[in-house]
């Protein structure tokens, strides 16, 4: 496995591969790899003959500097991961190969930018957006993956590849669950025993909303359903519940007719957690 800390290296390595007729796939993360990520990296290995991992905590995209100091890192052990899985390159580089000094660009989706995760975390989603540009600018892959648990972040990237024409293919993959049913996500490993174990609330809350959103109800009932059940576990403080149009993510007025998403979002301690699920009433 290569290991390339510069956009030079990783171009150089990207070439030659394609000089072959091999087809690329890359999987953007932020290290501190789990199985959830490792199941994206088996899905390009699958669909493409050489696959990239990038590895960088992307300070654009977060909005307070603690959250950005106490993200996990251990680039070793990442490099154990996916070494096993057969991954031809991983692409780590530093902030300032990234961002040079007099960086000035950036990119946006501007209605998908604004609302849910995005109004609750401005400018969230700008940070993301420029640095897959980037990214996808750097490694010219065919395809790139992404976890379907965060739901907007797939929605704006593959809005931004389409509105920008950035010649990729975005492949969604489903979420993977830890057995007791809690997405995994490297925050994990930051809840307390009773935060890990009050944290289950969120899959419940939402195998109960499934089951719900064929009874009849509307939008905002749902959402308050789901809210009153998230509140049983008094260790969940509540960030966001959405039941939105799982195309676009728009509003629903009135009875559910058509698939929607329902988003969560709460914070367990300090640690904020996301989930979500597509539902039909059908
Ligand atoms: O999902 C993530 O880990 C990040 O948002 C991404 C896509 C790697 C961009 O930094």
């Amino acid at each position: 496995m290569e290991i390339c800390r510069t956009k030079s290296d990783i171009r150089t390595a990207v070439k030659q591969w394609r000089a072959a007729g091999e087809s690329v796939g890359l999987v953007p993360t932020m290290g501190f790899l789990h199985e959830g990520h490792l199941t994206l990296v088996r899905a390009a290995k699958e669909a493409c003959d050489r696959v990239i991992v990038t590895i960088f905590v992307n300070p654009t995209q977060f909005g307070e500097a603690a959250d950005l100091d106490a993200y996990p890192r251990d680039e070793a052990r990442d490099f154990a991961l996916l070494e096993a899985e057969g991954v031809d390159a991983v692409f780590c580089p530093s902030v300032d190969e990234m961002y040079p000094a007099d960086t000035q660009t950036t990119v946006v989706t501007e209605r998908l930018e604004k609302m849910l995760m995005g109004e609750l975390r401005p400018g969230h989603f700008k940070g993301v957006c420029t640095v897959v540009t980037k990214l996808f600018n750097i490694a010219q892959a065919d395809r790139a993956f992404f976890g379907e648990k965060d739901y907007q972040q797939l929605l704006v990237i593959k809005t931004m590849v389409r509105d920008l024409d950035i010649p990729i293919e975005i492949t969604g993959v489903p979420t993977v669950r830890e057995v007791d049913g809690l997405a995994m996500s490297s925050r994990n490993v930051r809840l307390t025993p009773d935060d890990r174990k009050a944290a289950l609330i969120l899959n419940k809350a939402l195998a109960f909303a499934d089951y719900e959103v064929s009874d009849g109800r509307t939008a905002s009932e749902l959402e308050e359903a789901v809210r009153a059940f998230i509140a049983k576990e008094p260790r969940a403080q509540i960030e966001s519940v959405d039941v939105r149009d799982a195309a676009t993510l728009e509003e629903v007025t009135g009875q559910i007719t058509a698939p929607v998403v329902i988003l969560l979002a709460a914070r367990f301690g300090d640690v904020l957690l996301i989930d979500q699920r597509v539902a039909d009433p059908t």
